[in-house]
């Protein structure tokens, strides 16, 4: 059985990012995957105050290491200020580098309450994992008026989301089922 991260990327507490994460988790399950919400909001950032980079410090290593230890992993992604949240960037820049997302399966969902259902925050984020070697899963999700598309007890209102998104679930489940060699140097 695959092992799909489920990530919230912003810390805002009460987040449609968060929400939007746990409505996710058992489509991924019903397609026969195992599937974890993780939420940037428990990220240990009061352990890094200062600029902590480059040092060994067991909480952050604890939570990336729960995102880490999976077959593949969904950020989903809200749009603030055109872009991802600043949470987002704080901990890619606290994972270990160059080896985190080597070999990794990613996919994105975006979703803003704006027009552009987090457009420009999702591929912004597709740039920085593909830096960081993540193999993207074409696939993108974007949600524009998230506050009148999506309710918790109907899910995406919009028809083609829906059909979008299940799509998505199907088809990165399949995606992570393959071999991606990790960057080799010797
Ligand atoms: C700091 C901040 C910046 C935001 N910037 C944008 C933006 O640039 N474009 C947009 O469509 N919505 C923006 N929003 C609204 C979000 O789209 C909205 O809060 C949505 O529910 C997703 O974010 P959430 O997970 O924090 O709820 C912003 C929200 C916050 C808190």
């Amino acid at each position: 059985m695959k092992r799909i991260a489920i990530v919230a990327t912003t810390d805002r507490p009460g987040s449609n990012t968060l929400r939007f994460a746990n409505y996710l988790k058992p489509l991924y399950e019903s397609n026969g995957a195992k599937a974890d919400v993780i939420s940037l909001q428990d990220f240990p950032i009061e352990k890094v105050i200062g600029g902590k980079y480059g040092k060994d410090i067991p909480e952050v290593k604890a939570f990336n290491d729960s995102i880490l230890n999976n077959d593949g992993i969904v950020f989903v992604i809200p749009e603030y200020n055109g872009s991802f949240p600043g949470i987002f960037k704080l901990f890619i820049d606290y994972l270990p580098f160059p080896e985190s997302f080597s070999g990794m399966p990613v996919a994105f969902v975006g979703l803003a309450n704006g027009s552009f259902g987090a457009l420009r925050a999702v591929e912004q984020a597709q740039h920085v994992a593909g830096y960081r070697n993540a193999y993207v899963f074409p696939e993108r999700v974007f949600i524009a008026q998230f506050h009148k598309q999506f309710s918790d007890d109907k899910g995406l209102h919009a028809e083609l989301q829906e059909k979008l998104l299940r799509s998505q679930v199907r088809n990165f489940i399949s995606f992570v089922g393959n071999t991606f060699p990790k960057q080799n140097l010797d």
